[in-house]
This record gives structure tokens, C-alpha cells and sequence, in this order.
């Protein structure tokens, strides 16, 4: 039977002295239409109070009275947090910070994941878990550990690093050369004289900094294999998740893709923010569940959390509107989750959370506003089972690149506090986005060839083999969008030479000479091609950056409209094979962006999932190949397309 799960973080572990309480919880989750419960997730101490003292009774008690109750468990490893006595006894699983200063006992996310004793004893409770509930009817599927994230820089993570280079570059000279070390006399003589980045100590050789994240991420996914193992091994046919944090610059998720058996997020859109409006804020969500339908190839994937009403750690934490919880919950099953889970079901009473958002408040019943609306969409989810396993098609992709932002962030020069790397991405798929005609959003190493148009802006690390990608793409009839930033520098961060946008420099037909980076209050100006058949009219604003670009057997269609380089291109087209390249040499206002992608859809006769929606009124759609689930959101605070402000409807057509 297909069902969509809903429910979410439920720590009755902060409450066993309230069976009371418990009782309640499961009076309330039918009147929620809960069916699903994440327990377990920072329980270390609670089932495991001394070091090899093990108490499973109040989690045996808890997953029978699940079952009973007909629910099921995403059943956590309890490896985010640490229980104090372990943290006393090993102070090795303590975090050392970049200054190599070993953390003291608290919050949570915060061991060594190099640490033997923390894989041991993360290792053995595992065990026991898998040991204990391996065929128990309410285990659904292990939850491993949480929002895995952070780095140590402990003497062990140190020596783990230096092994992992040796790997990587077999030689020293092999490093030296790829992180250019005769800079500042920074050549290194002897293994032993790499140390992490560190704010007393080394932070400039660039190379060194982006094998540090790439390290940092293969260390924490060594660390979650690890603890997963006797979970793969005893219940080998129960699928293992990790929640993931959208576009988390700490770990490279397209690395544990491939590990984990159902992505999961927790997503917290900042609705009703003072920066942006909510259509904004609309379309970063859907790029974020992109990201994550495309991280396993379109296969379905968990809201793991969400908050039913408000957070309570950013520096204005707003309610939703009545209707906005509907709109996102289900807006995430149109971008292909099986889910909508919560943090968390109740709120706690003590500590850093007790004001965040949960389906059941302090008042403790179900007569609220919260509540109702969690109903409504509990209702909503039973409605909607059929979409369950089914895939959302996605005509056109923007490239993402977990790498190339690394190397974004990092690199010293031309304007820095401006450098928003997912901000420009976003801004491309929101334009993609307002045509409703699907979007992947893979990173640089993935296949094209099902799109038919893809757009890559600031690809800036260019990895050996994806220019030879995207020529294959273009020459097969895609139409490719690059922009200014393009084809830099290579994967160890040393710049290509012989001309920007690099390997990508005959594709795009544009040689980029200079860059002119803008303070904030500078404009200039993007004049289009008078009768471009594009249709781009206006004056278009530019701000920040201005790339000068020479059109090298490439048509110009805009030009700069000010200042000294006024006339050089601003946008090129460069047809190539059956198909065409676009380069985008500056930054531009969004009407430009927006155009340019409502011209480009039509141009490749791409075909809308609604035709004719108004601005902010989005379609998705689901479909099994035969049934088409189609949903329409308005993201506007007015009523549009006949439906009310946050409104949201499907239609099933066969
Ligand atoms: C994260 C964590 C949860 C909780 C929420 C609060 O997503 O995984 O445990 O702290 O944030 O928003
Ligand atoms: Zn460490």
C-alpha cells in the first residue's frame, strides 16, 4: 500500500518521567494523521547511561506501543551527541577547533570522527540497536546519527589528513606542484609538515584549503560508514539515511549520495523575511529539493524536517501565515519527497529549544492553530498516497557544484563580500523555475544528455572531463547557458592558462580578457541587440560584476551601456554543432535573467507543465508514466490563478 509518512522528531526520552505526557502523544497523533516518528536521535545517555551499561526498556516499550498503534520509526543511531561521562572518560572524542584547541564537554555535532574510541563505542551502541530491533514491526528505516557537519583538527584527524594526501598525490612533489608551494616559500620537505588550516597558522595556499573540505568530508563519510556497518550487516534490508542540511558548504553530499539508500533534508525556509519576498523565498526551496531529488537521480526523496509553525535560531524567527505550512509541505511532495516530517512533534519544557516550533505546544492539546493546519496536511498527505514513488520530469538542469563553491569562496581578489555563489545559481534555476518546465540540479561529473537545456553559472573550477561534457551536450542540440567566472581555475585551484573561460573557452566562443568588479552604489548597463530575436528589450541594470569578454566567432546580442568598455558584449550566443552556448559576461538585474530564460524555454520548445501562469503561481508535477499529479502554488500574498494567497491545489490526470 503506498503511503507518504508523516510525523517527525519525537524525543519522549526528555519526558519519561511524564507517562502521562506519552499517553497523550498518542492520543494526539491519529488527530494529527501522524504515521511515522524519528526517536532515538540524541538518546546516547539514555540508553546507555555508564560505559557498557546499556537501558532498552524505555525504547521497547516505545516501539511496541508503536507498532500497536499501527506507526513506524525512523530509529536513530544516537552518535550527534555524546553523553558527558564518555566525553570525561575519552577526552580524545573531544573536537579540537582550527587553533588546535580541544573543545570542552557540550552542545552536540561535536566528536572526532577520527577518534577509534568514538568509532568503538558509536560502533558497539549501533550494534546493540541493530541487534535489538532488527525484526521489530515498527523499524522503518535507521536514522544515522544527525545533520553530520563540522571538522576536527585533533592530532589523529591531523595524521588521518597526511594519509589521506599520500593517497591523494602518491609524492610530495606531486603535492607541492598542485598547491603551488614555491609561493611565500611554502614548498614542504617532509610529510610530517602539512598541517590543516588554522587561523595562527597556514590559511593562503589555496590547493591546501580545498583538500582540506575534500578531506573533511571523506573523513565524516569514513565515520558514518563506519557506525552504519553493523546496521548494513543485521538488517540488510532496511534502508539507512543520513539528514542532510540543502547546500551545506561543510560536506560534498553528491560524496554520500551514493551510501545512503533515500535522501532526507530538513528544510527552513525563511518565509516572510524583510530581504526578499515570498516568491524568493519559494524558489530557494524548490532549488534546495532539486539538489536533493537529483543527488540519487530523480528518485524520491524524505523531508525529514520542517517546522510546523516557527524556528528559533534566526535573528527574527516569524510564523508561517495560515496556508504557508500547507503550500511548503506539500510543495516538497511536488518536488518528489515521500514525506513531511517535523522538528519536532512537542515542544520541550528546558534548554536552547524550548521555543521552537512544534506540532504540539506547551498548552498540550490539539486546539490550536498549529495543530489544525499539521491536520490539514496529514489529511492532504493520506489524499495524495498515490504520488509515492513516483518522479518528477525535469526538461532542463542548473549545475550546482559543491567543489567549485569551495574554491568560489576561498580565493582572494575582485569582490569579495559580493561573492554568493548559490545566490547566482539560484537566480538562474528562479528563472528556469517561474516557467514551470522541471529542473535537476546536478554538480559538475553527472550526465546531460537528458536535458535540453542546462544552465552552469559561475563555473569556476573546471574539472578534467566537463568541458567535453557540455561540448557533447551542446553538440547534440542542448542549449548551454554559461556566465562570467567560468573555466578559471582546475581541480587542485591552479588557474587554466591560455585564456578565460578556459576548457571552456572554444565552446563558449568568448575569450574573458579582465574582470571589473563594482562597489555597491556603481551600475552600469546591458543593452540589448536592437530586433535580437530573443526578444530582450529595455535597458537592463548591471551591477557588481563586469566581466570583458572579446566574442570570438560568437554573435553578441548585448552590449554594455556605460562607462569605458560601453559596446563590448555583455551576451554572446555560439552556436556549436545542433546546438547553441549563451555567455552572460555580467552580473544582471533578474528581469534580464528572467528573460533571457523565458526566451531560451521557448526557444527549445520546452513545454510548460501549466501554460499561461501568472508571476508567482508555480506548476510541478509527479507522475508514474500513466496517472500525472499536477500542483499548482501561489507563492504571492494576494490571490493569483483562482487561488488564494498561499494557496496550493493538485489535479490527477490520467
Ligand atoms: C536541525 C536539527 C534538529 C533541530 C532543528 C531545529 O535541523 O537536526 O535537531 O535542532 O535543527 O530547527
Ligand atoms: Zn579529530
Amino acid at each position: 500500500m503506498k503511503t507518504l509518512l508523516h510525523g517527525g522528531d519525537y524525543n519522549p526520552d526528555q519526558w519519561l518521567d511524564r507517562p502521562d505526557i506519552l499517553d497523550e502523544d498518542f492520543r494526539l497523533f491519529p488527530l494529527a494523521g501522524v504515521n511515522t516518528v524519528s526517536i532515538g536521535i540524541f538518546a546516547w545517555t539514555r540508553l546507555e547511561p555508564h560505559d557498557g551499561v546499556y537501558d532498552f526498556g524505555w525504547l521497547d516499550a516505545l516501539m511496541d506501543r508503536l507498532a500497536k498503534a499501527g506507526m513506524k520509526a525512523l530509529l536513530a543511531t544516537p552518535t550527534g551527541a555524546k553523553p558527558a561521562w564518555m566525553s570525561q572518560k575519552y577526552p580524545e572524542i573531544l573536537r579540537c577547533g582550527p587553533n588546535r584547541e580541544r573543545d570542552l564537554h557540550g552542545a552536540r555535532h561535536n566528536h572526532c570522527y577520527t577518534s577509534p574510541v568514538y568509532r568503538r563505542k558509536a560502533t558497539e551502541i549501533n550494534r546493540k540497536l541493530a541487534e535489538r530491533y532488527q525484526k521489530h514491526p515498527a523499524l522503518l528505516m535507521w536514522h544515522v546519527s544527525n545533520e553530520y557537519g563540522g571538522e576536527c583538527h585533533c592530532p589523529l584527524c591531523q595524521g588521518a589528513f597526511r594519509g589521506w594526501l599520500q593517497k591523494r598525490y602518491g609524492s610530495l612533489d606531486a603535492l607541492n606542484k598542485a598547491w603551488w608551494t614555491d609561493f611565500w616559500s611554502h614548498r614542504f620537505t617532509d610529510w610530517s609538515q602539512v598541517e590543516s588550516p588554522a587561523p595562527q597558522g597556514e590559511t593562503m595556499v589555496h590547493g591546501l584549503n580545498l583538500d582540506w573540505k575534500r578531506f573533511v568530508d571523506h573523513q565524516s563519510l569514513e565515520f558514518f560508514r563506519t557506525e552504519s556497518a553493523p546496521l548494513r550487516e543485521l538488517t540488510p534490508g532496511t534502508k539507512v539515511l543520513v539528514n542532510m542540511m540543502g547546500t551545506y558548504p561543510g560536506l560534498n553530499y553528491w560524496n554520500w549520495a551514493p551510501h545512503v539508500d533515500v535522501i532526507s533534508w530538513d528544510s527552513y525556509p525563511r518565509w516572510h523575511n524583510a530581504d526578499h519576498d515570498d516568491v524568493a523565498e519559494g524558489a530557494l526551496t524548490a532549488f534546495v529539493h532539486d539538489i536533493n531529488r537529483t543527488l540519487k537521480h530523480g528518485q524520491p526523496w524524505l523531508l525529514m524536517e520542517s517546522t510546523p509553525s516557527q524556528v528559533n535560531w534566526q535573528p527574527v524567527n516569524r510564523l508561517k501565515r495560515p496556508g504557508l505550512h500547507r503550500l511548503a509541505s506539500l510543495q516538497a511532495v511536488a518536488h518528489g519527497s515521500d514525506s513531511v516530517l517535523y522538528f519536532q512533534w512537542r515542544k520541550g519544557r528546558g534548554a536552547f529549544e524550548k521555543f521552537h516550533g512544534a506540532v504540539v505546544d506547551h498548552a498540550g492539546h490539539e486546539h490550536t492553530r498549529t495543530f489544525a493546519e499539521v491536520a490539514q496536511v496529514g489529511s492532504d498527505l493520506k489524499a495524495l498516497a498515490h504520488v509515492q514513488g513516483t518522479r518528477v520530469p525535469a526538461q532542463t538542469a542548473v549545475i550546482y557544484d559543491w567543489e567549485n563553491r569551495w574554491a568560489i569562496d576561498d580565493f582572494a581578489g575582485y569582490n569579495r563580500p559580493e561573492r554568493d555563489y548559490p545566490a547566482a545559481v539560484s537566480s538562474y534555476y528562479r528563472g528556469l523555475w517561474n516557467r514551470s518546465v522541471g529542473i535537476d540540479v546536478p554538480n559538475q561529473d553527472q550526465d546531460l544528455a537528458g536535458y535540453k537545456l542546462v544552465a552552469a553559472p559561475w563555473l569556476y573550477l573546471v574539472k578534467p572531463g566537463t568541458a567535453e561534457r557540455l561540448q557533447v551536450f551542446v553538440e547534440n542540440g542542448g542549449t548551454l547557458v554559461l556566465t562570467f567566472f567560468s573555466g578559471w581555475v582546475n581541480e587542485t585551484d591552479l588557474t587554466h592558462l591560455g585564456g578565460f573561460p578556459g576548457p571552456l573557452r572554444s565552446l563558449a566562443g568568448v575569450w574573458a580578457e579582465e574582470l571589473d568588479p563594482l562597489w555597491k552604489a556603481q551600475t552600469n548597463s546591458a543593452i540589448p541587440s536592437p530586433g535580437n530575436d530573443l526578444g530582450l528589450t529595455g535597458t537592463y541594470e548591471v551591477t557588481t560584476f563586469c566581466e570583458l569578454v572579446h566574442a570570438e566567432g560568437s554573435e553578441v546580442l548585448a552590449t554594455y551601456g556605460s562607462d569605458w568598455y560601453a559596446g563590448r558584449p555583455v551576451l554572446t550566443r555560439h552556436k556549436v554543432g545542433k546546438g547553441e552556448v549563451y555567455y552572460v559576461a555580467a552580473q544582471t538585474d533578474r528581469r534580464f535573467v528572467d528573460d533571457l530564460m523565458a526566451a531560451l524555454v521557448k526557444r527549445a520548445g520546452l513545454t510548460p507543465v501549466v501554460e499561461g501562469l501568472p508571476p508567482g503561481v508555480v506548476a510541478e508535477k509527479r507522475t508514474d508514466g500513466t496517472t500525472d499529479t499536477v500542483f499548482t502554488f501561489n507563492f504571492n500574498g494576494h490571490e493569483a490563478a483562482g487561488l488564494p494567497p498561499f494557496g496550493a491545489r493538485w489535479d490527477v490526470k490520467n
